[in-house]
C-alpha cells in the first residue's frame, strides 16, 4: 500500500498482538486485554507522527528538553460502539486528557444490497466539542466495507473547521474499505496494524479475526 495517508503499524510487537487477536482460540478476556494494548500501541504511533514543540522541564539537577506533541491537550477520540470500547480504553492510557465521543452504528446485514455495500443504522451519536486545534481520532477495530466509518465522517466533517486533523485508527483494514474511505474522505489519515485482502459476501474481513464486538464482549 503505497498511499502516504495509510500507515501500517506492523512492527514486531503490534504484529504479535494481532496474532493473539486473530487466533480463534483466544479467550474473551485475553482478546479484550490485547485489543486494549493494540489501542495503546496505535495511539503511541499516532502521537509519534504528530508535530511537536521543543519544551523544557526542570529536573532536581538541571533543565532538560523534550518533545511535546502539538495536540496533546486537545484530542478527541470517537469510538464506534461496541467493538471499539477496548481500543478506546487503550488509547486513553496514552492520551490521558482526551475527550471521548461515541457513535452507535450497526450494519444492516440482510438489507437488499449490491456487492459490498451495506446500509448502516446509526442509533447513538454523542461527540464532545471539537476545536480547530483538535486532533480527532476515530477508532473502529475493523475497517471492512467502510460503510459505518463513512457515515460517521459524513456527520462529523461538516461540523469541523477545514484544517482539523482527522485520523482513523483500526486494527485490521480491508483493501476495499481503505480505497472507498480515502476516495470519499480524502483528507483523513489511516493507521492500521494489518491490511487484509478479502472481504467476504457478509462483509467480514478474511482472514481477519471474526466479529470484533462478539470476541470482546460475547
Ligand atoms: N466487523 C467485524 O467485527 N469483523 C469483520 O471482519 C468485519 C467487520
Amino acid at each position: 500500500m503505497g498511499d502516504h495517508r495509510v500507515s501500517v503499524v506492523n512492527e514486531v510487537y503490534p504484529s504479535y498482538l494481532l496474532s493473539i487477536l486473530r487466533d480463534k482460540n483466544t479467550p474473551l478476556n485475553v482478546f479484550r486485554e490485547t485489543m486494549r494494548e493494540a489501542g495503546r500501541v496505535l495511539a503511541v504511533r499516532i502521537m509519534n507522527d504528530q508535530d511537536y514543540t521543543i519544551e523544557h522541564v526542570e529536573t532536581p539537577l538541571g533543565t532538560a528538553s523534550y518533545k511535546r506533541p502539538k495536540h496533546y491537550d486537545d484530542i478527541v477520540i470517537v469510538g464506534i460502539l461496541r467493538a471499539a470500547l477496548p481500543l478506546v480504553e487503550g488509547m486513553l492510557e496514552v492520551y490521558r486528557k482526551a475527550r471521548v465521543g461515541f457513535v452507535g452504528a450497526k450494519r444492516v446485514e440482510d438489507s437488499s444490497r449490491e456487492g459490498k455495500e451495506f446500509d448502516v443504522v446509526m442509533n447513538y451519536y454523542n461527540i464532545p466539542p471539537i476545536s480547530r486545534e483538535s486532533l480527532v481520532i476515530i477508532a473502529d477495530p475493523m475497517l471492512a466495507t467502510a460503510s459505518t466509518m463513512i457515515r460517521v465522517l459524513n456527520l462529523l466533517k461538516p461540523k469541523l473547521d477545514s484544517d482539523v486533523e482527522v485520523v482513523v485508527a483500526s486494527v485490521i483494514a480491508a483493501q476495499f474499505g481503505i480505497e472507498k474511505l480515502l476516495t470519499i474522505h480524502p483528507y483523513i489519515r489511516l493507521y492500521t496494524i494489518a491490511v487484509d485482502p478479502i472481504l467476504n459476501d457478509k462483509g467480514y474481513i478474511v482472514p481477519g479475526l471474526g466479529d470484533a464486538g462478539d470476541r470482546s464482549f460475547g
